[in-house]
């Protein structure tokens, strides 16, 4: 049985990751920080089996113990401060946490394997947040980086120390540059979800209105279950090499929200959106879309989810959410009201 360690497993990507392989029959261990982390239940339900560990990527031996237990064949570095709005406010942090991160995990598979780096295959999530002010379109494998965040300057090192020490060490160590991927399972920080969600929520009454920053911004969004066979088929080669992952579409957020709200049956959207400059970043990345021909020739990568298709997904998630949610407090209410009656 292979055995796999995931750092960021309680993210969304981890949670799809973690799934897929346990459906392929690997044993899968999963790091876990903190000293009682709320999404360890979470976790457990939903990933059964899975064996989680303790440790930090600012944490070098809790990272070496991860690995001397796991023993892993393969390691996916998912752990990060991955969001860029936040990444402005604690730039250090990211910096330690999202790329100097990635050169501890590194380090630990160099130390335990003494020096024999190819013995553990390694994926690095990197980002098309490195293309920022892109240098060109689609972007590709051999696109310049002009990174515009804290969270895309820490990636960047991310990627460049995963090639160092590849070329270094012969680590097996893939880079994997992928776009924005979505899911019900998203972060309610994210543009996708913070929609999605308040959607639900004015369609059920529950909110009035959701507050943006630019709208004019574009992405190439996917499906993060169809972005994780992706991770493991980087792995499964011979040779270790970097990808684009992507689409090939750009969406704006405005778009987005033509889709969302249509989706519910409202067609003029514009009394529920307030712009809202708290939301808007000192450096912004404009538009991004990805050319995975490289992915789709060598790794017979193709997304099966397409936007619309996504968005709904995501709508109807929460629809069902924030509708629970709502008998909930109702639930509670009517116990309340029967108390004092
Ligand atoms: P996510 O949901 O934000 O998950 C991030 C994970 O990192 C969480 O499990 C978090 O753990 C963990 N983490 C944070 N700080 C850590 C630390 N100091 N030590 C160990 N773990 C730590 O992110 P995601 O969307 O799944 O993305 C997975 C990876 O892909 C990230 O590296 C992200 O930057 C990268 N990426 C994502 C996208 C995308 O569109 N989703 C695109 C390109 C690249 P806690 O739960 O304890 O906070
Ligand atoms: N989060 C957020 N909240 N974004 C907003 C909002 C808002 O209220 N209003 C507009 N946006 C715009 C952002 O300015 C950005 O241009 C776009 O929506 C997408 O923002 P996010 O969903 O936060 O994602 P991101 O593109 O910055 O970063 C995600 O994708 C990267 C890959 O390109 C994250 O998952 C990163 O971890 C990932 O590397």
């Amino acid at each position: 049985m292979p055995h796999a360690l995931i750092t960021g497993i309680t993210g969304q990507d981890g949670l799809y990751l973690g799934e897929l392989l346990i459906d392929k029959g690997y044993e899968v261990f999963g790091l876990v920080r903190g000293q009682s982390n709320p999404k360890v239940a979470m976790v457990e339900k939903t990933l059964p089996g899975v064996r989680l560990l303790e440790g930090d990527l600012t944490d070098l031996p809790s990272l070496i113990g991860a690995v001397e237990i796991a023993q892993p064949d393969e390691v996916y570095n998912l752990g990060a401060i991955s969001f860029v709005g936040l990444s402005w406010r604690q730039a250090e942090l990211t910096g330690e946490t999202t790329g100097i991160g990635v050169l501890r995990m590194l380090e630990a598979i160099r130390i335990v394997t003494s020096d024999e780096m190819g013995r553990i295959r390694f994926y690095q999530a990197s980002s098309s947040e490195m293309f920022g002010k892109v240098r060109e379109t689609p972007q590709r494998e051999t696109t310049a980086f002009h990174p515009r965040s804290p969270y895309g300057v820490a990636k960047t090192f991310g990627h460049y120390i995963t090639v160092n020490y590849r070329e270094s060490y012969g680590a097996h160590a893939v880079s994997g540059i992928l776009f924005n991927h979505e899911s019900p399972r998203r972060g309610v920080e994210f543009v996708t979800r913070k929609i999605s969600r308040g959607v639900a929520r004015i369609a059920l009454g529950a909110q009035e209105k959701i507050a943006l920053g630019n709208l004019e911004a574009r992405r190439d969004w996917g499906f993060a279950g169809d972005y994780v066979d992706a991770m493991w088929r980087m792995l499964q080669r011979d040779t270790a090499d970097d990808y684009v992952v992507a689409t090939g579409e750009t969406h704006s957020v405005r778009e987005l929200l033509d889709t969302a709200f249509s989706h519910v049956g409202i067609d003029d959207w514009s009394p529920y959106v307030v712009q809202d400059p708290r939301f808007l970043r000192p450096a912004e990345v404009d538009v991004l879309v990805g050319d995975a021909s490289k992915a789709r020739d060598l790794l017979g990568w193709r997304p099966a989810v397409g936007f619309r298709t996504l968005v709904e997904m995501m709508v109807n998630a929460d629809l069902a959410a924030v509708r629970s949610e709502l008998d909930r407090e109702d639930a509670t209410l009517r116990g309340d009201a029967a108390q004092r009656a």
